[in-house]
């Protein structure tokens, strides 16, 4: 399941992102590659600890807190903090799988056990990528990102302030910038239902209910089919 969020940030967000992008300090992307991957990898990231990407990666986090079309789709237990990337003069990232484990940095683990007293796994399971866009389209060429899923390829390349979901079990790849500035923030979702066709089903039955409930539709069958939806939720969760 691919999905776009056409409003993750606002405008005025985007804009102060992109300015504060354009003066960061960037590392070469390769460093934080895995081994097969560094072959195929040529970018320009933030380190994981800038302070700069923790503060534009906090907003992030927020405004996926309130998105419902994200909630719904990525039934989210766990977020990685966002990471940021540069693409310019050619560089590109070719065809990989994204690892499938990460380890959540101590600082987001210790803030999540403050907030918790139950205890706080260290390691995700990378089951939701997501790209979100800083620069608009008209402003660089290629830097397409294609996602190879059950229905072939899916080329996108969104304006900025928008965001691509999708199953982190996808091969895909960041085509050449052959001209101006591709940035971008893409982090991965552990989900409670770690299987991408369940979620899928539980997203259509949900985006169903909403619109039996705009259309006024009889209170009784909403609820019976809200139960239905939990109980499914209930045999495919795993918080
Ligand atoms: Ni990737």
């Amino acid at each position: 399941m691919l999905i776009t969020l056409p409003d993750l940030l606002p405008a005025e967000q985007v804009l102060q992102c992109r300015q504060i992008l354009a003066s960061a300090t960037w590392t070469d992307g390769r460093t934080s590659a895995g081994h097969v991957a560094a072959h195929v990898k040529a970018n320009r990231q933030l380190a994981q600890d800038d302070p700069v990407a923790r503060q534009m990666g906090a907003l992030i986090t927020q405004a996926l807190r309130r998105h419902p079309v994200f909630q719904s789709a990525a039934l989210p237990a766990q977020i990685l903090p966002p990471r940021f990337n540069r693409y310019e003069g050619g560089e590109h990232y070719g065809f990989h799988i994204d690892n499938s484990i990460f380890r959540l940095p101590v600082e987001a683990t210790s803030q999540q056990a403050l907030n918790s007293s139950a205890s706080t796994p260290t390691l995700l399971r990378s089951d939701i990528s997501t790209t979100v866009f800083f620069s608009d389209p008209d402003d660089y060429d290629g830097g397409e990102l294609i996602i190879q899923d059950t229905y072939g390829e899916q080329r996108v390349k969104l304006p900025a302030g928008q965001a691509v979901v999708y199953p982190g079990t996808s091969l895909h790849q960041v085509t050449p910038v052959t001209r101006g500035v591709r940035y971008a923030a893409f982090f991965w979702t552990q989900s409670l239902v770690r299987d991408d066709s369940q979620r899928s089903l539980l997203l259509q039955q949900d985006i169903a209910i909403q619109r039996l409930i705009r259309e006024g539709a009889n209170p009784e069958i909403v609820s019976q089919l809200t139960g239905v939806y939990h109980n499914l939720l209930r045999q495919w969760a795993n918080p």
